[in-house]
């Protein structure tokens, strides 16, 4: 979106208005060539907004399929965007794009169920043994004084020092740590799926 505005519309947009004040005719495929690049900005709009968003949906951007979930935002985007396009250009409006952007969501709710651990999957899960994970593989930062000089106090108030701070956060472990591979962040500490897998058999096993 960046490079169509300062490679084709602005560059494009100064010399109509050179050739303008040089009293002479624009070539018209300038104008052209910066609608196109206007039109392929105005569909990728929502699902820019989708994709700045998702940050806060862990289940969208980091569960299994993450990158097929994308192709379907730009998908539903792009034909959301069509609808409203066609509408305010006061033709009929084309009802069958909504319900196609309807269908991409239902895909992209069911594939956002999928996790890693998904593929290794666990019948009975031990309390004790993810409540040492999580404090050795979390609590350097959810702890009340982290383990980190430019981390003031736990990130979102979580602290999951002790099993009872565990029992407490249990479903956002299961949702950040176990069908998503939210957390922990980037790549400062490891979860293997298999780990994940302990965690979700833990929470889906209890009372
Ligand atoms: C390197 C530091 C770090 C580690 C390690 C870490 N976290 Fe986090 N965690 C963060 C930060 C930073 C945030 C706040 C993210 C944000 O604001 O979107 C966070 C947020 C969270 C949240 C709240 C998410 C929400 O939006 O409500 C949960 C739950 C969580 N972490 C669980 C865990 C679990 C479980 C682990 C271990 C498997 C873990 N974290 C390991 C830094 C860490």
């Amino acid at each position: 979106m960046t490079g169509n505005v300062f490679f084709v519309i602005i560059p494009n947009q100064k010399k109509v208005v050179a050739d303008l004040l040089a009293g002479k005719t624009p070539d018209p495929n300038l104008g052209k060539q910066a609608k196109q690049r206007s039109t392929h900005n105005n569909y990728l709009t929502l699902p820019v907004l989708f994709l700045m968003l998702s940050r806060h949906n862990p289940l969208a951007f980091a569960s299994q399929w993450n990158w097929i979930i994308i192709a379907f935002v730009l998908a539903a985007g792009a034909l959301i965007r069509h609808f409203f396009n066609t509408m305010h250009a006061h033709k009929a409006r084309p009802w069958w794009s909504l319900i196609v952007a309807a269908v991409c969501f239902v895909v992209i709710i069911w594939l956002s169920t999928f996790s890693p651990a998904d593929a290794f999957k666990q019948g009975n899960s031990d309390s004790d043994a993810v409540y040492e994970l999580v404090m050795e593989r979390c609590s350097m930062c959810h702890a009340a004084e982290p383990g980190w000089d430019d981390m003031s106090g736990p990130p979102k108030g979580i602290v999951l020092e002790t099993p009872e701070d565990i029992e407490r956060q249990a479903q956002l472990i299961y949702l950040q740590a176990g069908r998503s591979t939210a957390m922990p962040p980037g790549s400062v500490i490891e979860l293997e799926a298999e780990e994940r897998a302990r965690i979700v058999a833990w929470y889906e096993d209890r009372p």
